[in-house]
């Protein structure tokens, strides 16, 4: 696992923007794993301009989202179908044919998420993973006592979740109490996994991520498992860690030839 401490979320979102593009230049076929939530933002922000300023180019690529809600349709303003377009899909040239968000709305919800798993198998698998991070430790909606090899599937949100999302709604009432989630074993089977996290409420959760245990209370610390996973934080984020990190990726330096 690889810490990187930035400055400030700018600088996160930068970095890991640029850690997308290497992988859509090198691999115009790549299949990208995305996040909502208010952290990966910046790095979409980040990801659109290099579309327009430098033309990043989006238009073989596939894409696969970590959770929706169950029983939220995609053109409720709240869905995380609706935020990838939103904030993403709709400003890139991303073919939308190619564009994975799992369907809330689905009849049978096992059937949907069995085959979701499949689809990535089918395409390929995810050559790069971005993951937030929640207050208590959750990757995607993988809340706390999560199986480390779980499969893409439903669960029921945590209470502190629930908390945590109820000001994207009106009432607290309205936030949805099921949703489907990648399972932590989907996401350990990405090539490469990048977790985001910015701001003090993030700290204790990247300590235990990086430095605790491997637990299934912390359902991040399993990313400990996983050969090519990079945590990039701000230092509000990176508060509580009690070892220091350095603030650019790790590179070999370059054996200089004997004459
Ligand atoms: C969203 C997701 C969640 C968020 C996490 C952090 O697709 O999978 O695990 O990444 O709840 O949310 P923010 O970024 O809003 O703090």
């Amino acid at each position: 696992m690889e810490v990187i401490v930035k400055k400030d979320y700018e600088q996160m979102s930068r970095l890991a923007a640029q850690m997308i593009a290497d992988v859509v230049r090198e691999n115009p076929r790549c299949v990208l794993g995305l996040a909502t939530g208010s952290t990966p933002l910046g790095t979409y922000k980040e990801l659109i301009r290099m579309h327009k300023k430098e033309g990043l180019d989006f238009s073989q690529a596939a894409s696969f989202n970590l959770d929706e809600y169950v029983g939220v349709k995609p053109t409720h303003k709240q869905s995380y179908w609706y935020f990838m377009y939103h904030n993403l899909f709709r400003h890139i040239n991303i073919p939308l044919e190619n564009v994975h968000v799992p369907d809330g709305t689905a009849a049978d919800v096992e059937a949907h998420c069995a085959w979701y798993d499949d689809e990535i198998e089918r395409w390929g698998g995810i050559d790069i993973q971005i993951l937030g991070i929640g207050g208590n430790g959750h990757i995607a909606f993988n809340e706390p006592g999560t199986a480390v090899f779980s499969r893409t599937n439903w669960v029921a949100l945590d209470k502190r979740t629930i908390e945590d999302n109820a000001r994207f709604f009106k009432r607290k009432s309205d936030v949805p109490r099921f949703a489907i989630t990648m399972g932590i074993g989907t996401i350990l089977e990405a090539r490469r996994v990048v977790l985001l996290a910015n701001k003090a409420s993030k700290a204790e959760a990247i300590a235990a991520t990086v430095e605790g245990p491997i637990t299934a209370i912390v359902p991040a610390s399993a990313l400990q498992l996983h050969p090519n996973c990079t945590i990039i934080t701000d230092r509000a984020a990176a508060g509580k860690l009690k070892r220091k990190y350095g603030s650019t990726p790790r590179k070999l330096p370059k054996v200089r030839k004997k004459k």
